[in-house]
């Protein structure tokens, strides 16, 4: 049974971590918490030295005052886990359980997030620590939700020591059903020597002379990602055991900075979904991020609302420089996470550190204290939240799918394919990208999805797929839907073997096309498309089977073969790009192929950069329009609307967004000129 969070509008807050101050400044922390609208704070996330100065022994106190203080001033605690931060004494007396890296080399204590994953002491500690925290702070009311750990898989999701080998081989031995020859089989080890006879052979993927079996390695990475998640649900377990009814979350970062888990095998382990995250200071247009970010996360929740768990006021430590966010960003980051689905809004972390790992990061409260345009920004921020108290609950309205897999990355990512510069992330943003730009609404799915929703269903990069999923995209298209996919997609099944006689493999059918021949470009090369435009990174000798070209190649070994091409399969339709165009050609291409399947924008005729997004909820639809330009817009709502954030009346059947700002507007649904 999924337990919800029980706080009532919007959650805002932080990490607060006030074992960093004396007691004097805590004070100040609740009054201007309440001045800024902070209804839930996580509390203890790196806390364990702490709270355990011995193996066993507790010291209560502090925490014990901090969750008082939070209940006295109104304010939640979403109370965390310090697993990811074992103490040195831990370590003096396990150091067995500090991992060791591809290399051979055993990492030291002195920062965090270093455990081995299989040790059996620290998971020992951890769920007695969690057992402890459990069982003190059950009935606390202050507590409205658990926080388990904290970003599992960031900085080191693998050890490769002989324990971790152990483990390895217990989880190969459960999805190899014990049969080693079903393992020699699925890894291919007939090549090159690697014929496994006793499963003590089979070592994690250390430091090898040569390229690694890629089998090996996606098992690996299968593995890690699965024993991180029984870490957090033997945590979760061990906490509901002692507060059944309390909820429990961990922060997930979907987005790029780590790809250690299978987020969709997380997901449902937990009762609400959270996410992190951070805008690269690299990335001229974050906001794209910001969105992606949150319909992936939104979907990994099943459509329904998710935390942002943290993100940052302004600078980032860990980006090559701390950019800081220019007027009115701090505004338009948080409300465009609520539009994609965010009930909560909360930052890493209250009060800017003035020593430590993280002093240079930036926070709620600043090193310049309130006197500040970060401070006036998180209040002003606090009374948006509070306006949007009705918000909560709503979900999305997609009528379009992007397939994301895990595996799918995690393959494609591997050493020694067709060409090193294919990045799932960066193909999938730039399919993602002219569909933000037209405004229209996207969910991500798994391959195996049910996909009954969607009039249109994108794999803009699915290396490997299995013959379920595959299936299901197929049936998908025959069925009526409008499928379009990317190139090198279908190409292996789950094991990372060929799919044989031509690619895409698994799609050749439903695409009506074959191909022999794959002609990766180089980095920087382009080719001609006598549609208009160019491709790059990839191209291929395909023969249509079926589909009509669309485009085809200029120049080159490939000229006049087809790099775009449509198929009418069953009672849809399938479209292959093998070819990555330019984002001018692309975005014309998808927008044909949205209207051929008939989807349209959440609000046709918004100007470009304002980004537009709904939410829906049983009575109303919120409308947000966020101003990512700097030009304002004017843009039409239906009658009797109402402008959440300033609480206006919109008669006149327009709103007005102003310059870089947000407008949210609440549309009613029921009743006679209503939905229903
Ligand atoms: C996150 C982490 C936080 C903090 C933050 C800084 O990855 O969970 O504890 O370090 O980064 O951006």
């Amino acid at each position: 049974m999924t337990r919800s969070l029980n706080i009532s509008g919007i959650a805002y807050g932080g990490d607060y971590n006030p074992e960093q101050w004396p007691e004097e400044v805590w004070a100040e922390d609740m009054r201007l918490m309440t001045e800024a609208g902070v209804n839930m704070v996580s509390v203890n996330i790196f806390s364990w030295a702490l709270l355990e100065p011995s193996e066993g022994v507790y010291d209560f106190s502090r925490l014990d005052r901090v969750l008082d203080m939070l209940y006295t001033h109104g304010i939640a605690a979403d109370l965390a886990t310090p697993t990811a931060a074992p103490p040195a004494w831990f370590f003096r007396s396990h150091p067995e359980a500090l991992p060791v890296d591809r290399d051979g080399r055993r990492l030291s204590y002195g920062s965090r997030q270093t455990f081995c994953p299989s040790s059996p002491a620290y998971r020992e500690a951890a769920l007695r620590v969690a057992r402890a925290l459990g069982e003190r702070y059950a009935d606390h009311p202050a507590v409205v939700m658990w926080h388990v750990h904290n970003e599992y898989g960031c900085h080191n999701a693998e050890c490769f020591c002989d324990t971790s080998a152990e483990a390895f081989r217990r989880w190969l031995r459960a999805r190899y059903g014990d049969d080693l020859a079903a393992l020699n089989d699925a890894w291919g080890t007939a090549f090159w020597s690697q014929w496994y006879y006793d499963w003590d052979e089979i070592l994690p993927p250390r430091a090898t002379g040569a390229v690694p079996n890629p089998t090996h390695r996606l098992d690996w990475r299968r593995f890690c990602s699965d024993e991180l998640l029984s870490l957090c649900t033997a945590e979760r377990e061990v906490l509901a055991e002692a507060a059944p009814a309390v909820p429990a979350t961990t922060n997930f970062m979907v987005m790029y900075n780590f790809d250690a888990l299978d987020y969709w095998r997380w997901a449902p382990e937990l009762d609400v979904v959270s996410n992190d995250h951070y805008l690269r200071s690299t990335d001229p247009e974050s906001e794209i991020d910001i969105a992606m970010s949150g319909d992936l996360v939104r979907s990994l929740a099943g459509n329904r609302p998710w935390l942002l768990m943290e993100h940052s006021t302004g600078a980032v430590n860990w980006q090559p420089v701390n950019r800081a966010k220019t007027a009115g960003e701090l505004r338009r980051n948080a409300l465009a996470h609520v539009a994609r689905g965010a009930d909560g809004i909360a930052y890493f972390q209250w009060r800017a550190a003035k020593a430590g790992a993280e002093q240079w990061h930036s926070a709620m409260l600043p090193h310049a204290g309130t006197d500040s345009v970060i401070w006036r920004d998180v209040v002003a921020l606090g009374a948006d939240l509070k306006a949007l108290a009705e918000v909560r609950g709503s979900t999305g309205t997609a009528e379009t799918a992007i397939v994301w897999d895990w595996d799918a990355k995690w393959a494609l990512e591997l050493p020694s394919q067709p060409s090193e510069s294919i990045r799932h992330l960066e193909l999938v943003r730039a399919w993602y990208e002219p569909l933000w730009r037209a405004g229209v609404a996207v969910d991500f799915v798994r391959p195996d999805a049910d996909l009954s929703a969607y009039r249109l269903v994108l794999a803009p990069s699915l290396y490997l797929v299995d013959d379920a999923g595959a299936a299901n995209l197929t049936a998908f298209a025959e069925r009526g839907g409008t499928l379009a996919v990317g190139f090198h997609s279908g190409a292996v099944d789950e094991n990372c073997h060929v799919r044989l006689g031509g690619y895409p493999g698994a799609f050749r059918e439903a695409l009506g096309v074959r191909t022999d021949e794959l002609f990766p470009l180089l980095p920087g090369e382009t080719v001609g498309l006598d549609a208009g435009g160019t491709g790059s990174l990839w191209s291929e000798r395909v023969r249509p089977d079926g589909a009509e070209a669309v485009a085809s190649y200029t120049n080159g070994p490939l000229a006049g073969v087809p790099a775009v091409m449509r198929h009418d399969h069953g009672t849809g339709t399938a479209w292959y790009l093998a070819t990555l165009p330019d984002p001018d050609t692309l975005a014309t291409l998808l927008e044909r192929v949205r209207g051929e399947a008939g989807v349209r924008p959440v609000v046709s005729g918004v100007p470009e950069g304002i980004e537009a997004v709904r939410r829906r909820g049983p009575d109303a639809d919120y409308l947000f329009l966020i101003d990512h330009r700097g030009d304002g817009a004017e843009v039409p709502v239906s009658a009797d609307a109402t402008e959440l954030l300033t609480g206006k009346r919109l008669e006149a059947g327009t709103v007005t967004v102003p310059p870089g700002g947000v407008v949210v507007v609440r549309e009613i649904t029921t009743g006679p000129t209503g939905r229903s």
